[in-house]
């Protein structure tokens, strides 16, 4: 029922991608406690999943590195899909600077950490506010017109950034933050599964703390089908539309695989209508 594919660009793809963000050190800055820990789960999912979802400023840098010290030269049908137009000068702060030539410098210097000669899906990481958007769009439009970058990915966007964005550039992947118990873009996933743009949902498992939101809901229908909460919430993504393609991170092999198996579960009607609010009570 979920499908087991997506369109992401002109290729199909595993339903659920991974997020490299969680091999690094705490907040994504700087590097991992134990390098081969994050190094075999990141092999272990470049096997199991077919996008890995990554930025320039993981690390910063770092994230990049270690995908190409770990994964390269990359199987056929891997996407790397990274990102540029944010900093991160120290752990938890996060400043967008999407200047048209900024994203183009950032483009060359991932290319050369991923060791690639042209980016699957280049990803504009934040509306920057000090560069009017269509400029920071038109650079991407640029780099997918040199041959940089094959496709065109937003994150952090409003519905009419999109269409704005549309205006300029293919759009293939919007990457804002969403999951079962935080569906603010629920019109958004509707506009993208109408247009077949996929939709990358951000903090899928909210840190693994998911629970809080939706407790009694999720607990219930994990219990029902004797699995794990994240499990639940990943397979309500997957339920909620074909274009969606949730990246979740995870530092452990053993969450790697509960997470990548999410599309084995399938929710029923009664599930679905208990974790949307329309039925609060068995
Ligand atoms: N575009 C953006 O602005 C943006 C922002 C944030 C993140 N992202 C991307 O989105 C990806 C996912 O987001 P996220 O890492 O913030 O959130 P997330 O995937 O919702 O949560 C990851 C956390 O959940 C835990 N976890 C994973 N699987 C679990 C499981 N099966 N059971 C229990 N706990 C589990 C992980 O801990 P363990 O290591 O212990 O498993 C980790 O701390 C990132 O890796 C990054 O690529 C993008």
């Amino acid at each position: 029922m979920n499908g087991s594919l997506t369109r992401l660009g002109d290729r199909d793809v595993r339903r659920i991608g991974f997020g490299a963000l969680r091999l690094l050190g705490p907040n994504g800055f700087g590097g991992p406690e134990v390098p081969e820990n994050s190094e075999s789960v990141l092999l272990a999912a470049a096997r199991k999943a077919d996008v890995i979802d990554t930025a320039d400023c993981y690390g910063p840098h770092l994230s990049e590195e270690m995908i190409a010290r770990t994964l390269w030269p990359y199987r056929e049908g891997l996407v790397i899909a990274t990102k540029g137009g944010l900093t991160c000068p120290s752990p938890g702060t996060w400043i967008p600077d999407a200047a048209p030539d900024r994203l183009k410098r950032c483009c060359e210097e991932s290319l050369t950490r991923l060791r690639l000669d042209r980016i699957e899906l280049y990803q504009l990481h934040a509306v920057d506010p000090a560069v009017q958007f269509e400029q920071s769009v038109e650079a991407m439009a640029r780099l997918r017109e040199e041959g940089s970058i094959r496709h065109v990915g937003l994150c952090n966007i409003t519905m009419s950034q999109l269409e704005r964005a549309r205006r300029i550039v293919p759009i293939a992947s919007v990457q804002n933050r969403y999951s079962v118990a935080d569906r603010g873009d629920d019109a958004l996933v509707d506009r993208c599964t109408s247009e077949g743009i996929a939709f990358l949902p951000w903090f899928p498992l909210q840190r693994g703390s998911l629970a809080r939101a939706v407790a009694g809901p999720l607990a219930l229908v994990a219990r029902r089908h004797r699995t794990s909460t994240a499990r639940v919430a990943l397979a309500w993504l997957l339920s909620r539309s074909p274009a969606v393609v949730p990246i979740p991170g995870t530092g452990s092999l053993d969450h790697l695989d509960e997470n990548l198996s999410a599309g084995d579960l399938t929710l029923t009607g009664a599930d679905l209508d208990l974790l949307d609010g329309r039925e609060l009570k068995e």
